[in-house]
């Protein structure tokens, strides 16, 4: 890890306010607030943005569905995205909604100067437009006439649009890509991305005119912009583009883009396109997240198997909820999640593991030696967690931590301190000040994903006199 004071400006998607959160949307948020801290542990200065992405047909027709006006709407469904966050210890710098002024006047500034670029035309587009994914679709892609991910049929779409010339960038996003000037990760993300150019890029359309929820387009006010070209903008609006210049100076280009797969096409792409266009360096890094299924399942409404995190915390706590999404799947990678797998790695890891090894250490202390010991350096190295963390290898750094709460478990059971104490009490006084230390080394190591529990370890173990809490960390759950 370098040691030389950095910026790190890293953000999430932003959420579509169609719906309110689920857990696949906390994954990729959960992951890149554990970064943020970790950053910040490191004395980074650090950015963390994430946000809701507010206009578009979709949402407009979301909230014809809930039977309200479009603002009203965006405005309770992107509360209940902060509000989750919020419950699950996610704390972004800034929170960033498409409907706000700031974002509105960034992006025309922004589509002005992509006008003046000469990489924007008019034209015809008579095509298939699907909805859910905000995105024109080819015929090719459906299904028996329908999307396969959405279910439903496209629009027949014969509209005039603004276009923005991609296929001049295919050469130059190739190149990019290949040398990582643009890093793609994980590894197959990079190669999906490569080929998708190689088979040639076409230019796209950058306005809708019968999309009325949407952002003028400056020079023909008919016309909305495209959401999707608005939605990837938040990232550079939200640092203040075209308005607060040294701000937007300080924190360009991102560090990282984090995401699911899907939206992968957008962000390596059209995004660094648009932004070499107007000629503003494209993001150094995209990682991508695999998929979570749940209970071997897609995610979906009709499935009924859509999980709300805030059931999650309000049962588990959200250090468990946070632990458990990062340790079951290794991240980049599809994966299963369900309720049964987190309450049986909440009991074995968490209330038998580190909550146990908590209370078994801080009881001998107060037992054997009246609460007085004094904290000194770890004895084990565990440096390999925070390296694993920093390359968001965050599952094997949970894996290595844990290794450290066995060894530990083991060490008191071979020394059986309580038969000791009675013999060779100086023997049992080094044991703990090294397992006090271990511990109060593994709390601060997982301080970014699990900031809660490893405060409160922390704050025991610093105590002038260590008593046992009166509360389990993590209580056993059946
Ligand atoms: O795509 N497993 O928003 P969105 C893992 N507004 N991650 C998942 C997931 C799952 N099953 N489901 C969702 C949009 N995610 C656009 C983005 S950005 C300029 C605009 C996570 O509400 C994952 O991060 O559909 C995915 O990319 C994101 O939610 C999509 O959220
Ligand atoms: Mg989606």
């Amino acid at each position: 890890m370098p040691e030389e004071q950095k910026k790190f400006y890293i953000t999430t998607p932003i959420y579509y306010v169609n719906d309110k959160p689920h857990i696949g949307h906390a994954y990729t948020t959960i992951a890149a607030d554990v970064l943020a801290r970790l950053h910040r542990q490191l004395g980074d200065d650090t950015w963390f943005l994430t946000g809701t992405d507010e206009h578009g047909a979709k949402i407009e027709a979301a909230a014809k569905k809930a039977g309200k006006n479009p603002q009203e709407f965006v405005d309770e469904v992107s509360a209940k995205y902060s509000l989750t966050w919020d419950q699950l210890g996610i704390a972004p710098d800034d929170f960033i909604r498409t409907t706000e002024d700031r974002h509105k006047k960034s992006v025309a500034i922004f589509l002005n100067n992509l006008k003046n670029s000469g990489k924007v035309y008019g034209g015809d587009y008579e095509g298939l437009y699907c909805v859910g994914h905000e995105a024109f679709i080819k015929e090719s892609d459906l299904v028996d006439g329908v999307c396969p991910e959405h279910k439903t049929k496209p629009e027949k779409i014969k509209e005039k649009n603004w276009f923005f010339k991609l296929s001049d960038y295919q050469n130059i996003l190739k190149e990019k890509i290949e040398k990582d000037e643009i890093l793609i990760q994980p590894n197959t993300r990079k190669n999906e991305v490569l080929s998708f150019i190689n088979q040639g890029l076409e230019d796209i359309a950058i306005s809708r005119p019968n999309v009325k929820w949407g952002i003028p387009i400056p020079w023909d006010i008919d016309q909305t912009t495209y959401v999707w070209v608005e939605a990837l903008f938040n990232y550079c609006s939200a640092v203040g583009y075209g308005i607060d210049q040294e701000k937007f100076q300080k924190y360009w280009p991102a560090d990282l883009h984090m995401m699911g797969k899907e939206i992968i096409k957008f962000h390596c792409i059209i995004w660094p396109a648009l932004l070499l266009a107007i000629e503003i360096e494209p993001p150094k890094r995209v990682f991508a997240n695999g998929f979570f299924t749940v209970a071997g399942q897609k995610i979906s409404k009709t499935i009924g198997n859509v999980i709300d995190p805030n059931d999650w915390v309000a049962k588990y706590g959200a250090d468990a909820v946070r632990y458990f999404l990062l340790r079951e799947v290794p991240f980049g990678e599809d994966g299963d999640v369900s309720e049964e797998k987190l309450k049986s790695r909440y009991n074995s890891d968490l209330a038998n593991g580190l909550g146990n090894l908590f209370s078994r250490i801080t009881n001998m202390v107060e037992k054997f030696l009246d609460g007085d010991v004094e904290l000194t350096k770890s004895p084990r190295d565990l440096s390999e967690v925070s390296e694993a963390f920093y390359n968001l290898d965050f599952s094997h750094g949970l894996e290595v931590a844990w290794e450290t709460v066995a060894w530990a478990d083991g060490l008191i059971d071979k020394a059986k301190p309580w038969e000791l104490h009675k013999t060779e009490p100086k023997k049992v006084k080094e044991l703990l000040i090294n397992l006090v230390a271990v511990l109060s080394e593994l709390a601060l190591k997982l301080s970014p994903i699990m900031p809660d529990a490893a405060n409160k370890i922390r704050e025991a173990l610093e105590q002038e006199k260590i008593t046992k809490p009166s509360a389990p960390l993590f209580p056993k759950i059946d």
